[in-house]
């Protein structure tokens, strides 16, 4: 075969030496502009994991390559004065020059033929001069061949919102290093690594704003970099900064990263008769942004899966529509965990109000990929500190647990090296809050840095199972029940099942246990197996529910009101969803006469009178939640529902001042929110749950759930539950685990008010991640809670927090699941290879 590599970066040379080694027969030639010595960049990472692939793939130059390489393990965070270290991260850094001549000297070594200083401008006369069989496009980022066949590769190219320069330095760095600056026109943050004896990776990234606010844009080159130089002075031991770029002219040097995605890889050209593919690999292909440093590692990733296609008897269009799907869904995953690292890195001020330990974890979990049970494994006394530090922040403080700690094996380690650099770190000063105003549970900031290291060592709960106060109501833990309708009710009345049902889940150990939807009037419901709150008997009956569960449990109980609107009059939940009952439908109401979908009802368009009758529905239920004895009342603001469709652009078309802008839309909602306030007791939380992102074209985004989140908190909302979607037939949301966390996050961080994150939350490691990122201040579980109404209990046998309050009529079902748990983990830890 003959085979015509168009680039001599990392993917070009590794699938050219590849080939050559695979089969020396082949005629493997590769074009590069460049000269062999010259190139952009500095250093590169790759992780531990990435150096086996290469491993397995070409021993030798792993060797090689390994040999170069600069091993490090700790991560340090600078931030506000403060340095935040965890270790146990197996990171290499290589630079870009080193790997590209060892890849270039392998490729000698192996016959492969090397044509530098040579751009190609035609890729088929290229490919027809050397009567290629196949012609590779690795002509990086800026791919000309990519381009050429736009029409067949589709590419879909987002230029990212910062801008960065990649710089090196003779500064030596002991860690990899996250370091931020505050100026007066935003944060700057520097990525810097060492990688090799004496030189060291230094990025510096900051919003594209700031950049301009600074006069970066009207910046010589050189005054760019003595800019960068001032502001990292601190780190950078009176070393400069080096650019090796000379060839760009002024501000040039600074970049907004391009995140490419292709639709497919692969073109095929006819030349001289034959038909001859054109395929792209690595960043050609696709880009993953430098803060999950993967470029590299995706690259020659490309280059060994596209060597086994090569190689691969048989059709060679088969094998390279395997080669596509294979590594279209890697990069899929690792372009998601990019996608949450680059936002990450874009809206760094969202939590420059934490403590330098929350932002740390914050950043160090940013792609949700390393999680808190990942970095137990990593640097077990890093998160020990951790979790004393919100233990110690909870309301009230959470005081160490009686357990030795979790069975031993399971996701311990042994400490990592830094452990006493970590427990040095923690606790050099403790700054004020860093938390959200108002969100309450975190206002009284106790504890000092001699008490957060001294605790070092007891063991303090994961956040979990810390209490969480509003007002006055305390939760003996972050696990929430999530509202879950039941669709049994007669006329409205919850039976013996919702006794079951809610006080099994009560005794399950969840803080907080919520009702379903229930609803404030007759034809508020959603379907005629719905709950409500709107007669005598409701009340009586929900009473019998909220007494047991104060008297027989701990967990607390909240009461869900909302108001079908546009969605009622509809089959039970396990018949045909949201469509119309066969007969007895009732009369809808929602804000504009828009139905829910085609075969829906149309609903009429209320006036102030409906207005003024659900807002009085709604009160009234809120005095029977108040004499059932709810000890908290959220308002169901989310999924499409009356109050639900005021908030949504796509079903409120009212053009009178409840439509419109997102301020009229949302009078009718506050409206109700604060009538219901001011009947609801002054010291029991009420909160609202919103769909944050409608999924739709020209519907609500995160951006609206923020504002929302304000107005709400303004009007005395306690903690937004933070949900998404069911608001219009024409959704199309992105599912994954957590998948509506990182709204949560922006309205607790952005609007600085309590949240509970909910949606695909379903391991004690995501409620925990979550928590510690303070991405949330409780995690709603549903679906989890209907297979095991014992989820909590469970979670904390298995975190080994033996002090989580089960019935004493279970405790000894208690004592022989954490038997058979402490049994499992030390059999795993005797036989490692056991766990793969
Ligand atoms: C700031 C920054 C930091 C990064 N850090 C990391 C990191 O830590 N870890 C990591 O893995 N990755 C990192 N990357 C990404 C990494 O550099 C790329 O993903 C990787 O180099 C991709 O390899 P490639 O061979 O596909 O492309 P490239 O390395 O870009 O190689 C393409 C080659 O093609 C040549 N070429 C282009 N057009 C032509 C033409 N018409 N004719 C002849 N030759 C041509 C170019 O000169 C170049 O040598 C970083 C990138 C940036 C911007
Ligand atoms: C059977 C069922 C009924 C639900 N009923 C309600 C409800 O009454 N009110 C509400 O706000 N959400 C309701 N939801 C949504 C859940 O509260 C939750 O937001 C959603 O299921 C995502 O969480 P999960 O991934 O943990 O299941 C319901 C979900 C399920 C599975």
């Amino acid at each position: 075969m003959r085979i015509l590599c168009i680039g001599g970066g990392p993917a070009g040379l590794y699938l050219a030496l590849l080939l050559k080694k695979a089969d020396p027969r082949h005629a493997v030639r590769v074009v590069e502009r460049n000269r062999p010595y010259d190139t952009f960049g500095w250093g590169v990472v790759f992780s531990d994991q990435t150096l086996g692939n290469l491993a397995a793939a070409d021993p030798e130059t792993a060797r090689t390559i390994t040999d170069a390489f600069n091993h490090w393990d700790d991560i340090a965070v600078h931030f506000k004065g403060r340095t935040i270290t965890s270790g146990g991260h197996g990171f290499c850094g290589i630079g870009r020059k080193r790997l590209l001549n060892i890849l270039q000297a392998r490729c000698e070594a192996l016959g492969v033929e090397l044509v530098f200083e040579s751009d190609v401008t035609d890729d088929v006369a290229a490919a027809q001069a050397f009567a290629a069989d196949v012609a590779i496009a690795s002509d990086g980022l800026n791919s000309r061949i990519r381009a050429r066949y736009a029409d067949s590769f589709a590419p879909d190219v987002d230029m990212r919102h910062c801008r960065f320069v990649w710089l090196g330095t003779k500064q030596r760095f002991p860690a990899f290093t996250f370091a931020f600056v505050e100026t007066p026109h935003g944060w700057f943050q520097a990525h810097a690594y060492q990688y090799d004896g004496d030189t060291s990776t230094f990025i510096v990234e900051t919003p594209e704003e700031t950049w301009r606010a600074s006069g970066l844009e009207a910046m010589s080159q050189q005054e760019g970099i003595a800019f960068c130089e001032r502001l990292f002075a601190p780190w950078l031991g009176g070393h400069a900064l080096m650019s090796n770029a000379a060839h760009l002219r002024g501000s040039a040097i600074w970049i907004r990263f391009p995140r490419v995605v292709c639709r497919t890889w692969v073109h095929w050209n006819a030349i001289a008769g034959r038909r001859v593919p054109v395929i792209l690999m690595g960043d050609a292909a696709h880009t993953a942004h430098f803060s999950v440093g993967s470029g590299t590692k995706l690259a020659l990733e490309d280059a060994i899966a596209l060597a086994r296609a090569l190689q691969a008897p048989g059709d060679l269009a088969k094998a390279l529509e395997a080669y596509e799907a294979e590594r279209s869904v890697e990069v899929l995953k690792i372009q998601n965990a990019a996608r949450n690292s680059t936002e990450w890195f874009e809206n760094v001020k969202r939590y420059t109000a934490f403590e330098a330990e929350q932002f740390a974890y914050s950043l160090l979990t940013r792609s949700q990929r390393i999680s808190h049970e990942n970095l137990r494994v990593r640097d077990s006394a890093f998160v020990a500190n951790l979790e004393t530090w919100f233990a110690d922040r909870a309301h009230p403080p959470a005081h160490p647990v009686s357990a030795a700690g979790p069975p031993q094996g399971a996701n311990r380690a042994p400490d990592g090296g830094s452990a006493a650099a970590t427990a040095a770190s923690v606790g050099v000063v403790h700054r004020a809050a860093g938390l959200p105003q108002g969100a309450r549970q975190q206002a009284a900031l106790g504890g000092s840095a001699a008490a957060t290291a001294a605790s070092v060592g007891a063991r303090h709960p994961p956040p979990m199972f810390t209490p969480f106060t509003l007002r006055g109501i305390t939760l003996k833990n972050r696990v929430v029940v999530s509202p879950m309708a039941q669709y049994s009710c007669r006329d409205g009345t919850p039976d013996d099942f919702y006794l079951v049902h809610l006080g099994s889940r009560a005794h399950g150990g969840a803080g907080l246990v919520f009702t379903e939807m229930v609803c404030v009037a007759a034809d508020a419901r959603i379907s005629p197996g719905c709950a409500g709150m709107y007669a005598p008997d409701h009340v009586a009956a929900w009473k019998r529910i909220v007494d047991y569960v104060h008297e027989r449990t701990s967990a607390k109980i909240a009461i869900q009101l909302g108001h079908a609107g546009p969605k009622g009059s509809t089959q039970l939940g396990w018949e045909i969803a949201d469509a119309p009952l066969a007969a007895g439908n009732w009369p809808l109401i929602a804000p504009s006469a828009i139905p829910y979908g085609p075969e829906n009802q149309t609903p009429r368009a209320m006036t102030r009178a409906d207005m003024d009758r659900v807002r009085d529905e709604f009160v009234n239920a809120a005095r029977g939640a108040i004499e059932a004895g709810f000890d908290w009342l959220e308002l169901h603001l989310a999924h499409g529902y009356l109050l639900s469709a005021f908030l949504c652009p796509l079903t409120n078309r009212r053009d009178d001042a409840f439509g419109g802008s997102l301020e009229n839309r949302c009078r009718f909602p506050l409206e109700v929110f604060r009538a219901v306030r001011a009947v609801w007791p002054d010291d029991k939380p009420m909160s609202v749950r919103i769909s944050a992102h409608d999924w739709a074209e020209g519907g609500n985004t995160p951006d609206d759930a923020v504002a929302i989140a304000k107005m709400f908190r303004a009007a005395g909302a306690d903690l937004i539950d933070v949900s998404s979607g069911q608001t219009t037939r024409l959704a199309r949301p992105v599912y994954g685990r957590m998948y509506q966390t990182p709204f949560s996050d922006r309205v607790r961080n952005e609007a600085g008010i309590a949240t509970m994150a909910v949606g695909a939350i379903f391991e004690p490691d995501h409620v925990n991640s979550i928590l510690m990122a303070g991405r949330a201040d409780l995690c709603a579980l549903a679906r989890p809670h209907l297979a095991d109404p014992y989820w909590t209990l469970h979670a904390a046998a298995q975190l080994g927090v033996s002090d989580a309050e089960w019935p004493v009529q279970y405790l000894a079902g208690k004592e022989q699941l954490e038997r058979n748990l402490a049994r499992a983990a030390q059999l795993a830890a005797e036989q490692p290879e056991a766990n793969g």
